[in-house]
């Protein structure tokens, strides 16, 4: 079974290395081009510049892009070429997009599953991703398997989109809680605690600690915005939370205002940064 991958951004790079290392990846493509010959360097893959030579060759394509235009501009003219293969989709992209995809793949012969994941950069690297995967039951074993390199825990959620539909309920909580955590702790330091004290709080003994906060606090403390999850992708993922609540006609004020965060620290210039410099709305806007 040959197991291609395209997409080397922040999260599919350190995806493939894992998948390389168990003897799971055999090519990979990514649209800008240094980025798969520094891959195929670091880890001896062959490379193609070419996205539909890459499906031609394998019998599974991972696919770990950007969003709901980047996979479908992707995915949608390799269809043709999908009979009896399975296309895994790690991206975190709209459930609808996602279904309509896989029902042109299924109609051609295909298999696709939504696998997006819960889990930065460092879990990725740590192999401790979770992933969530909606699609046909047939390949769940299948797909398990190779993505069990990559990730500690898979939970199977039922057909096309459902993937996606629970990894949205888990980015709709982490996007109002981080930008909750910015908005306690700038009032905590703005009161004159000891940044260290509402770290403590925050993180370490409140009643509102979690994984999040610990992760996250200590990077507000030292202004510390390198890239984990970008502010640009949970701006993003709010967009998506806000069309499918519309969808599901569910009311979604919180996730509502945290949109508006994100978009306000984007066009401070933070796009590219860790979402926790949401604080600096917050840091700037003293009354
Ligand atoms: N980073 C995280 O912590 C994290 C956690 C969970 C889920 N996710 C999700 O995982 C996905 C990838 O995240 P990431 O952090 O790895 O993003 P990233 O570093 O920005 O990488 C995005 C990848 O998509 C490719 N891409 C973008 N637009 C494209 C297009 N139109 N056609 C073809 N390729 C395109 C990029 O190629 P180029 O190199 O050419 O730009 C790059 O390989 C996103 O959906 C994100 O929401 C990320």
């Amino acid at each position: 079974m040959k197991i291609g991958l395209a997409g080397l951004g922040i999260m599919g790079y350190r995806i493939g290395a894992n998948l390389v290392k168990a003897g799971k990846l055999d090519v990979v493509y990514n649209r800008t081009e240094n980025k798969t010959v520094q891959f195929s360097k670091e880890y001896n893959v062959k490379y193609v510049k070419d996205p539909t030579q890459l499906i031609k060759e394998v019998d599974v394509l991972i696919t770990m892009l950007a969003d709901d235009e980047a996979v479908s501009n992707f995915l949608t003219p390799l269809v043709p070429y999908t009979k009896g293969k399975v296309i895994i989709d790690m991206s975190t992209i709209s459930p609808s997009v996602s279904i309509n995809i896989a029902k042109k793949v299924s109609e051609n012969g295909g298999y696709m599953y939504d696998a997006p994941v819960i889990g930065t950069s460092i879990f990725a690297e740590q192999k401790k991703l979770t992933v969530l995967l909606g699609g046909p039951e047939e390949k769940v074993e299948d797909v398990k398997n190779i993505l069990s390199e990559t990730a500690s825990t898979i939970l199977y959620m039922g057909g096309n989109g459902m993937g996606l539909y629970a990894k949205l309920v888990n980015n709709l909580m982490v996007g109002v809680y981080v930008a909750a955590l910015a908005e306690a702790y700038n009032f905590g330091v703005k009161s004159g605690l000891k940044p260290e004290d509402v770290h403590k709080v925050l993180a370490l003994y409140g009643s509102a600690k979690s994984p999040t906060s610990e992760l996250k606090v200590p990077k507000m403390i030292n202004n510390d915005y390198s890239t984990q999850f970008a502010v640009k992708h949970m701006r993003k993922d709010l967009e998506i939370i806000n069309k499918e609540t519309q969808n599901v006609k569910v009311v979604n004020p919180l996730s509502s205002i945290a949109l508006q965060l994100y978009r306000m620290v984007e066009a401070l210039g933070y796009g590219e940064s860790d979402y926790v410099s949401v604080l600096e709305v917050y840091k700037r806007s003293n009354r």
